[in-house]
C-alpha cells in the first residue's frame, strides 16, 4: 500500500468485508464507473467487481491529487473525514460512505451539510460491521469493533433519506 503524507494512521488500515456492499448492491448505480478512492489491499475494489460493478482504483493514486469514475464508493480514512468530505464536496461527485454514526453529530459535518442536507441520504446496516485487520499485508476478520457504522450517501436521489436495511 502506498504512504500518503498527509494525516495517514495506522488504525485506517481496516478493509471492508463484502457484505457491506452486497447489502446495498441494490443502491448502486450499474451503468456508472465506480471510483474506489480509498483502495487499501484493494479488497475493495474486487468485491465491487466481484458483484459486477466497473471499477478504477490505483493503489499509488493519492485520494487528494486525483479525480476519476462517475461515483465513489468507499470505506475512508476515518481519522482523515473532515477533509475528506470537504474534497468530494469540492469535485462534486455522488458518493457512498461507510463510517461511523459519530460523524453525522460533528460540528465540522454540519456546517458542510447544513445546506446541502437535500442531497443527503443516510442508510442504516442490519448490524455491526466488523471491519478487516490488515496484518502483514492481509486482511483478518475481527469480532470486536466498538461503534456502528451509516452509509452516508450523498447526491443518490434514488435512495430515500432514510432507508433501514
Ligand atoms: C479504512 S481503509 C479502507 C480501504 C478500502 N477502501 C476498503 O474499503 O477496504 C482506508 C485506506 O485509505 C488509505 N489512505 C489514506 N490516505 C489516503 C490518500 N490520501 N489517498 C489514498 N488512500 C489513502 C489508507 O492507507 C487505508 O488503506
Amino acid at each position: 500500500m502506498a504512504n500518503f503524507n498527509n494525516n495517514f494512521q495506522i488504525n485506517d488500515e481496516y478493509m471492508t468485508p463484502f457484505h457491506v456492499w452486497d447489502d446495498i448492491k441494490h443502491f448502486i448505480p450499474n451503468d456508472k464507473i465506480i471510483w474506489e478512492c480509498f483502495p487499501g489491499t484493494g479488497l475493495s475494489k474486487c468485491h465491487l467487481e466481484q458483484l459486477g460493478f466497473n471499477v478504477v482504483s490505483d493503489k499509488d493514486d493519492d485520494f487528494y491529487h486525483t479525480n476519476k469514475g462517475d461515483i465513489i464508493i468507499t470505506n475512508p480514512p476515518f481519522s482523515d473525514i473532515k477533509n475528506v468530505i470537504e474534497r468530494l464536496i469540492h469535485i462534486d461527485k455522488p458518493f457512498i460512505l461507510i463510517m461511523p454514526c459519530s460523524k453525522l453529530t460533528t460540528q465540522y459535518f454540519q456546517q458542510i451539510f447544513k445546506h446541502k442536507s437535500e442531497h443527503l441520504s443516510i442508510i442504516i446496516p442490519k448490524k455491526r460491521v466488523n471491519f478487516l485487520k490488515v496484518v502483514n499485508g492481509k486482511p483478518q476478520p475481527t469480532n470486536s469493533c466498538n461503534f456502528d457504522c451509516f452509509y452516508y450517501c450523498y447526491k443518490m436521489p434514488h435512495i430515500p433519506s432514510i432507508t433501514f436495511l
